[in-house]
């Protein structure tokens, strides 16, 4: 396998307007291999975009280098430039213009034209699935076509690299899943190394060949989904759902040491979804046993003695969202 990306000790801080510095990235370190789809997952604030920014040239590091194809994206940001593909977070195309004009545009930045811009806007059209919206002004288009010009533009000019920055948030389910479809489609049939950035595990656990978990800056997790899943043992993981009941330490120290099988317990509380709106996001015991069929009976027991009500109960085989638990006693979703 040869290296498509390969970072050291890539940093980044921002000074605030109030003159304090915040450490966005603080010394990543990844290897992407040629031909993989490579996932940077964790939760929003995380250090995905700095990272990504940086590994594509559009931020400068405070620190570290990023290598695309053996190039420097520091020393030689052309020739790495030239490898690479960048499907922004946002939405960056012009509403009154057609999507084959907005497609002939971006191609035309990239230096492309005449007849090998033409056949190229037609075949990136047709992979995109909108040869039939083609003349069609972009502000008629539905989120979810939009992205997916969106991601027209990253592919013009034929790169082998292409980097996606939570290309789902934001749309709805269909359209969610054709993206999706669509990261899969460029690997295996385009052979293209795709980067992927997202704060959702189930689709970390979908597409990804590898993984990296980030949370505040850094790295704390880097393999396989297998290599990762085996980091928090081969446990099952219980979820109990409380509303909004409020569980201390000593319940928690007491369900590790009475309930057989059970190795950790943890709890998170119950929290507002955003400021402008009432929506809660539950209280969720959550506690890591060998045999989760085996030690639910008696977890229940236990917090039914200790008078809390039980919404929802639900046993879940190890996987990414158990890893950055385990590794950072906070749940990765929303
Ligand atoms: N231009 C900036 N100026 C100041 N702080 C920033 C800037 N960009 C990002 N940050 C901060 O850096 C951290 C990482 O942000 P980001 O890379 O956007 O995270 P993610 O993409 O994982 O949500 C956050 O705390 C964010 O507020
Ligand atoms: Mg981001």
């Amino acid at each position: 396998m040869s290296l498509m990306v390969k970072t050291q000790n890539l940093r980044k801080s921002f000074r605030r307007a109030d003159g304090s510095t915040v450490e966005a990235v603080k010394g990543v370190d990844l290897e992407i291999e040629t031909g993989e789809i490579f996932s940077l997952l964790g939760p929003n604030g995380a250090g995905k975009t700095t990272t990504i920014s940086m590994i594509s040239g559009l931020l400068e590091p405070s620190g570290g280098d990023a290598w695309i194809g053996g190039h420097s994206i520091s020393k030689d940001p052309i020739a790495a430039k030239k490898l690479m593909g960048f499907i922004p977070q946002e939405i960056a195309l012009y509403p009154e213009l057609s999507a084959r004009q907005n497609l002939s545009f971006f191609g035309k930045m990239y230096g492309m034209g005449g007849k090998d811009l033409k056949s190229r806007v037609d075949e990136v059209l047709e992979f995109i699935d909108l040869v039939d919206r083609q003349n069609d002004r972009i502000d008629t288009f539905s989120g979810g076509m939009k992205r997916r010009v969106n991601i027209g533009v990253g592919l013009l000019h034929r790169p082998q690299l292409v980097y996606m920055d939570e290309p789902t948030v934001g749309i709805d389910p269909q359209s969610r899943r054709r993206i999706l479809d669509t990261v899969k489609q460029l690997r295996d049939e385009y052979k293209i190394t795709i980067l992927y950035t997202t704060h959702l595990m189930e689709e970390a656990q979908e597409l990804s060949d590898r993984v990296a978990i980030i949370d505040h800056g850094s790295v704390i997790a880097n393999g396989t989904q297998d290599e990762l899943t085996q980091h928090v043992g081969e446990e099952d993981r219980l979820e109990i759902v409380l509303g909004s009941q409020v569980v201390g330490d000593e319940l928690l120290r007491r369900i590790e040491s009475q309930i057989p099988g059970i190795t950790k317990a943890l709890y998170a509380p119950a929290e507002q979804i955003s400021e402008d709106s009432d929506k809660i996001k539950p209280a969720v015991l959550t506690a890591f046993a060998r045999n989760g069929q085996t030690a639910l009976p008696p977890l229940i027991n236990l917090l039914d003695g200790a008078g809390l009500e039980i919404q929802a109960v639900e046993i879940r085989e190890p996987d990414l969202e158990a890893v950055f638990l385990a590794l950072t006693g906070r749940a990765l979703r929303d």
